[in-house]
């Protein structure tokens, strides 16, 4: 529980509409006072900035109104959910699953995407959407590769569904420079990006992909203990495979 200020622009520097709390009288009784979204907006980042000191972790400026009048508020890499009761008192209910927050502060939720291209194209193994503060988005990809256990990264050799995309293509290191491969996860992105479920608009997108050299892992750093991806870690890990899509 976190006790704050209510003041003013967190949620214009999130780019957001300016919304009423008080159009949602139901609401407002239900979770506290009627203040603006722009108050609240304030508030929660105020609330955010004394839980990310506590979680040492980068801060965003955002959050959403919901349709249970809880609102929802970003932190890089992960997000936290709370609302506000009548004593101005913001509570911390939950965390939602990641977010991406472009250049622009577009709002943009990385999984769903990964999660089609992946179905659309079994032969990769892992699909890390980037565009936290870019100008667009970029996917790193890895291949099934044999050995490659979540755990630990395995090896160059392609496997299962990996090895049909081009017979001819053994190794993930001949994958990265192979011009089917490259269709391969291009008609994937496409499809993808054209799937209005997925990718609720432009800023949704997917413009570019390179393919790592080997598949994430713990072992490797790209995933915690408990097998999640860390966003941040990875991409700076593999900077030197994501920054050139950008120049
Ligand atoms: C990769 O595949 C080749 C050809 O099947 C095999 O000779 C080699 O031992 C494999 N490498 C590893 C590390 O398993």
């Amino acid at each position: 529980m976190i006790r704050c200020i209510v003041a003013a622009t967190a949620f214009l520097m999130a780019g957001g509409e300016a919304s009423d709390w008080a159009a949602y009288p139901e609401r407002a009784g239900k979770y506290g006072t009627p203040y603006t979204a722009r108050q609240l907006g304030q508030a929660w980042f105020n609330a955010l900035m004394l839980l990310s000191d506590t979680d040492r972790c980068s801060l965003v400026l955002t959050f959403l109104l919901q349709e249970k009048g809880l609102f929802r508020a970003l932190l890089v890499g992960k997000s936290a959910e709370g609302c506000m009761d009548t004593n101005g008192v913001v509570r911390i209910t939950g965390r939602y699953k990641e977010l991406i927050i472009g250049a622009g502060g577009e709002n943009i939720a990385p999984v769903p995407v990964e999660d089609k291209i992946k179905q659309l194209a079994p032969a990769l193994s892992n699909v890390m959407m980037v565009g936290d503060n870019r100008r667009f988005n970029v996917a790193l990809v890895t291949l099934l590769a044999e050995g490659a256990t979540g755990e630990l990264p395995g090896g160059d050799n392609l496997t299962g569904a990996a090895l049909e995309v081009n017979p001819v293509v053994k190794t993930v290191s001949a994958a990265m420079k192979d011009p089917a491969w490259q269709k391969y996860i291009e008609k994937a992105i496409e499809e993808t990006n054209s799937d209005t479920n997925v990718c609720q608009n432009n800023n949704w997108k997917i413009q570019k992909f390179v393919i790592a050299p080997r598949d994430f892992s713990v072992q490797t750093g790209e995933f915690t203990p408990t097998m999640k991806l860390k966003r941040s870690v990875t991409e700076e890990m593999w900077k030197e495979l994501i920054d050139p899509l950008y120049s």
